[in-house]
């Protein structure tokens, strides 16, 4: 069974280590550096949460969920939105349905609107990231024609919330 656990002292270093495929590396930074972003966001105070994705006691993987309030200056957004900005799955643990099932309880998470209001989720990957975009279709997101801050190929996919 997939869940979301917290990042503590004691499986920092697990969650730090887990690395997608050589080939993937280009679809997203580093789980170190997306942690030093949190870092960032939470010292502005804006909500940022991490997790690990874990297979009964094993770290399989990370995520990070954002909440962008409307109008936030990188975004642009006309409305407050949740945002699924990293998911990823250790190279030696994909294409066993980790990253379904992950995304699932992301999704629970969100749902929960623990930040507060909100009618739509958004992700965004790099259009030749075809696994990404296929799971995120599977599990209801619409693929826009929007890109994510207008870097080139990064394609937003929403879905409501
Ligand atoms: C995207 C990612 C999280 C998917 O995780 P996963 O645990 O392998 O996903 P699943 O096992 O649940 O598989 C999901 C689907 O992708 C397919 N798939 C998985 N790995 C694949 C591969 N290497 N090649 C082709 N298809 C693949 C599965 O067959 C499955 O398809 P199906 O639902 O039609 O049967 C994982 O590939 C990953 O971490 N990639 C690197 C990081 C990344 O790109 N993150 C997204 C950044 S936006």
């Amino acid at each position: 069974m997939i869940e979301l656990r917290e990042i503590t002292w004691e499986n920092l270093w697990k969650i730090i280590n887990l690395k997608p495929a050589e080939s993937q590396k280009d679809h997203l930074p580093s789980n170190a550096v997306f942690m030093a972003m949190a870092y960032v966001n939470l010292k502005l105070q804006y909500p940022d949460a991490c997790f690990a994705i874990y297979h009964g006691e094993n770290a399989v993987g990370f995520t990070k969920i954002l909440f962008i309030e409307k109008g936030e200056e990188q975004f642009n957004l006309s409305k407050d939105t949740y945002f699924i900005d990293a998911i990823m799955i250790d190279e030696k643990y994909q294409g066993r349905g980790y990253g379904t099932s992950a995304l699932e309880q992301i999704l629970s998470f969100i749902r929960k609107k623990p930040w507060g209001h909100s009618d739509s989720i958004r992700a965004s990957c790099y259009d030749k990231n075809i696994v990404m975009g296929r799971l995120l279709e599977k599990a209801g997101f619409i693929r826009t024609d929007k890109l994510d801050r207008g870097k080139d190929g990064l394609r937003v996919y929403t879905i409501a919330l």
